[in-house]
């Protein structure tokens, strides 16, 4: 049988060093804030609850979470990570199962590792604590797990407080750990902040557990996944962690990145078999791509929703609300925001189609503008299946082309057109034989008389 899962996130710290207005914890990574990536991967293990210690910039930290339905509490002063784990005690009276204590600013830990942890606290003997452990290239300044003869952990010593022998440890603490409820706020009673950093060490529960009779394991993970961001340049490190963890998945699911680093995915960026991602193509959030769909070079996509067979670009910029159907083609520098594509129409050379309905096989001459603004408001244009807009022309919406329809090159197009209909709004051409001729040579004597 399972218990229950609480997640205690700390996120109470301010982040000085990203200077920066915004939580720490609420910088993005591929378009989703550092803490609900974490949040999703918790919910993702099926935990029942999550609560999210805040502090500074609390507001904030809140207006994001509330919405997913993780609960707050208030640290007000950060008296350390033990005095941070307290906080959540009221909030979880009455709770009794596993807690996983994670920080809101070590955002890729995965459900699988998490579940490590679980099943650890529930392995043989029943341990007391589970902490989480890596070994970095440099293990700088990170609290060392200091593990017994026996394979037991004894103590996890801050490296402010380490003997020179302690510091030459290799195995770090993460900082997460699992503990069941029943022991976990019975421990942190006892913290005891006579320490080199006058803190509440939520570490020293592992030596206190010790001093009952129980004992504590270790489990190791990657350092890259356990990392946590204190700064811009750690930011992109882990985005860019992030970014090559998505490439791998997305060609493992059977998409072809011709050259995987120059390709950047959105958090919830859904791919299917048999697409070509050409170089430098970015997802923005919101991008659903089907089967057999091309993405060529420097193509920039958000909140679009591609079908099976489409090609798009290169330099295409596909924006929210952007529905192309099955087999229609998108080509270089067009634009389209909150427009249906119909199943094999096209827009191939420089296009902006915002706020339109455009019928399967129409056909969009380069240039064409649909005229959705006026300043104040926007309107709808719609296109028919079958229709054809010839270049440069502009549709001044609202407008509707009817089915079959002919739009002459260089038109502005202010009423309805007709099904079957030639819309011609342009200049008259005149001719006006040899004029070019007589002008030219004209003009040639009077330069040569100068
Ligand atoms: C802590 C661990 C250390 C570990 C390191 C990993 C302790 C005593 N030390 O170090 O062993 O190697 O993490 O990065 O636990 N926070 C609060 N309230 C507080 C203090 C911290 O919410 O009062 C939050 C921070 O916002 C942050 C996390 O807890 O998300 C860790 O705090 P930080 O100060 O970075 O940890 P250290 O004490 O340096
Ligand atoms: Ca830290």
């Amino acid at each position: 049988m399972t218990s229950p899962i609480a997640a205690i996130i700390l996120a109470a710290g301010k982040g000085t060093r990203m200077k920066s207005d915004t939580h720490k914890v609420l910088h993005p990574i591929a378009g989703r804030s550092m803490l609900l990536h974490l949040i999703d991967s918790v919910k993702a293990l099926g935990a029942a609850r999550e609560v999210v210690v805040v502090g500074a910039g609390r507001a904030q930290v809140e207006a994001a979470v509330h919405p997913l339905g993780a609960e707050t509490v208030e640290q007000a002063e950060q008296l350390g990570t033990g005095h941070a784990v307290r906080m959540a005690e009221d909030a979880l009276a009455g709770f009794v199962g596993d807690v996983l204590i994670l920080y809101g600013d070590v955002p890729l830990v995965t459900p699988e590792t998490m579940r490590r942890m679980i099943d650890a606290l529930h392995g043989p003997g029943d341990p007391s604590v589970v902490v989480l452990g890596f070994r970095p290239a440099d293990p700088g300044a990170y609290g060392r797990v200091i593990v017994g003869a026996d394979g037991r952990l004894e103590k996890i010593v801050e490296y402010k407080d380490a003997s020179a022998e302690e510091r030459a440890v290799t195995l770090c603490n993460s900082g997460l750990m699992a503990v069941r409820s029943a022991d976990l706020f019975r421990l942190l009673a006892r913290l005891r902040n006579d320490n080199a950093a006058g803190e509440y060490y939520l570490t020293d529960i592992v030596q206190l557990a010790a001093e009952d009779g129980r004992f504590s394991v270790g489990i190791e993970t990657d350092a890259i996944e356990v990392a946590g961001v204190n700064s811009r340049g750690e930011l992109a490190g882990l985005e860019f962690e992030w970014q090559q963890r998505r490439r791998a998945r997305a060609m493992v699911e059977g998409a072809t990145l011709v050259a995987p680093e120059t390709v950047w995915f959105a958090h919830d960026t859904q791919i299917g078999r048999d697409v070509t991602i050409e170089p430098h193509v970015v997802f923005g959030p919101g991008v659903t791509v089907a089967d057999q769909v091309v993405i060529h070079a420097f193509s920039h996509l958000e909140g679009a929703t591609i079908a099976g067979g489409v090609s798009v670009g290169p330099y295409a910029r596909l924006r929210p609300g952007a529905v192309l159907e099955r087999g229609s083609r998108v080509g270089n520098f067009v634009e389209i925001k909150n427009a249906v594509l119909g199943e094999g129409a096209k827009a191939n050379h420089l296009t902006y189609l915002g706020d339109a309905q455009i019928g399967a096989g129409a056909n969009i001459g380069a240039g064409v503008i649909t005229c959705n603004y006026d300043g104040f408001f926007k309107y709808k244009s719609s296109i028919g299946t079958g229709a054809f807009v010839g270049s440069n022309s502009a549709l001044v919406a609202p407008v509707s082309i009817g089915d079959g329809a002919i739009v002459a090159a260089g038109s502005v197009i202010t009423r309805d057109v007709e099904a079957g209909a030639l819309a011609l709004a342009r200049g008259t051409q005149e001719a006006k034989p040899g004029w070019a001729t007589r002008f030219r040579e004209k003009m040639l004597a009077r330069k040569a008389k100068k």
